[in-house]
């Protein structure tokens, strides 16, 4: 009872005593994505500090490693997290992460916090994994996610640098024969995430898988803008050492480009050597100041994004059999490259767009 009541005050004075005293957006509660954020975030902190309290999340069916079938392998650790493939939940195959084992680099779970955010809030939108549920093992939270299918390439190296990605045989094959579908399937996965205030800043080819239905899923949790809802609800809810991911917007006040941040170096790509040959990055993302202020990032970002990078709509171009839907696309890909992000289409208009053709 003293853990719970330490719990929920603590909650009261985070949001009570906000950082600079700056107000943030109130988020819209009528949103879904914020409920089911501002419900995540209950079930984080809850967890956390009385795990005996917390409840499964409406819709969550796996709440033990032992509702798992099938002999797990470590994919990935020595990031922040450790990702085990090869298990299955009624003959669904599924992944199943957890903050790293060695606990240095994510000691108090912040990359695994904010994955379940971005999982939960999208819940049910197209490129989002389905998230089947979390638990707690000793230190850790572990959750399980629908397997996404393989990555639809690898880029030449971990963060910023100049060698090329290499596609998968997948993304290829569907690019030379169904590029439109294709497109449609990068397209859609983006305004799910992007659209709702999410920015991934660790911008590369493995955090996308395509399936054996030709969809494509954001398998990594991205980064939150204060700015949009979700990121306002989480940033109001959650401690400081949960802030990190959680970007706040530029400042307003600015006399060149130097005084507005940049994204992550392999997403902004501001200077030579930060991407590969073909790619190019925002002008926002580097940082950039019109008439006195700072130019937000937001979807109109992302919107850039991917018509600029070899691994996205220009690599479904460049393989793409057919001229016609390579003029499609390749007018498509011309208009959300405009440097000014407020002449850019929305995801809206540029599926609205390939669809037309499909
Ligand atoms: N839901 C998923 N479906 C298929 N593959 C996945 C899924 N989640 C992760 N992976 C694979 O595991 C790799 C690492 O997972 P990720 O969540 O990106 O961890 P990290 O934070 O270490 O980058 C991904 O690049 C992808 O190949
Ligand atoms: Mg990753």
């Amino acid at each position: 009872m003293m853990l719970l009541w330490l719990v929920l005050h603590t909650a009261a004075a985070n949001r009570g005593s906000h950082r600079n005293g700056q107000a943030t957006p109130a988020p819209t509660a009528s949103d879904p994505r914020v409920r089911r954020a501002d419900a995540l975030n209950r079930w984080f902190s809850m967890i956390e500090h009385v795990p005996a309290r917390a409840r499964p999340l409406e819709g969550w069916t796996v709440s033990h490693r032992r509702d798992i079938q099938g002999r797990m392998r470590l994919v990935t650790s020595g990031n922040a997290k450790q990702v085990l493939t090869g298990g299955t939940y009624r003959n669904q195959s599924i992944i199943v992460k957890s903050s790293s084992a060695n606990h240095t680099r994510d000691k108090l779970g912040d990359a695994v916090h904010l994955e379940l955010v971005y999982l939960e809030a999208l819940r049910g939108a197209p490129g989002i994994p389905e998230l089947l549920g979390a638990w707690r093992e000793g230190e850790h939270v572990w959750y399980a996610v629908a397997d996404g299918g393989r990555p639809i390439g690898v880029a030449g190296q971990p963060g910023k640098g100049s060698k090329a990605t290499v596609l998968s045989s997948e993304f290829i094959e569907l690019a030379r024969h169904e590029p439109l579908k294709l497109a449609r399937a990068l397209l859609r996965c983006f305004r799910s995430w992007a659209s709702a205030g999410f920015l991934l800043d660790d911008f590369k080819a493995q955090q996308f898988t395509l399936d054996g239905r030709g969809d494509v899923y954001l398998v990594d949790g991205p980064s939150l803008l204060r700015a949009f809802p979700v990121g306002a609800a989480v940033y109001r809810a959650t401690s400081h050492h949960r802030q990190k991911n959680n970007l706040a917007p530029p400042p307003s006040d600015c006399a060149t480009n130097a005084d507005c941040p940049s994204t992550k170096a392999h997403h902004a790509c501001g200077v030579a050597g930060d991407c590969e040959a073909g790619a190019r990055g925002a002008p926002e993302s580097a940082g950039l100041c019109r008439a006195g202020a700072c130019v937000a990032v937001g979807p109109w970002t992302h919107v850039f994004d991917t018509a600029s990078r070899p691994w996205l709509l220009p690599g479904v171009v460049k393989y793409a059999e057919d001229s016609a839907p390579r003029k499609v696309l390749d007018r498509v890909m011309s208009k959300a490259r405009l440097a000014d992000p407020a002449k850019r289409p929305t995801f809206d208009a540029m599926l609205a767009e390939v669809e037309r053709h499909i």
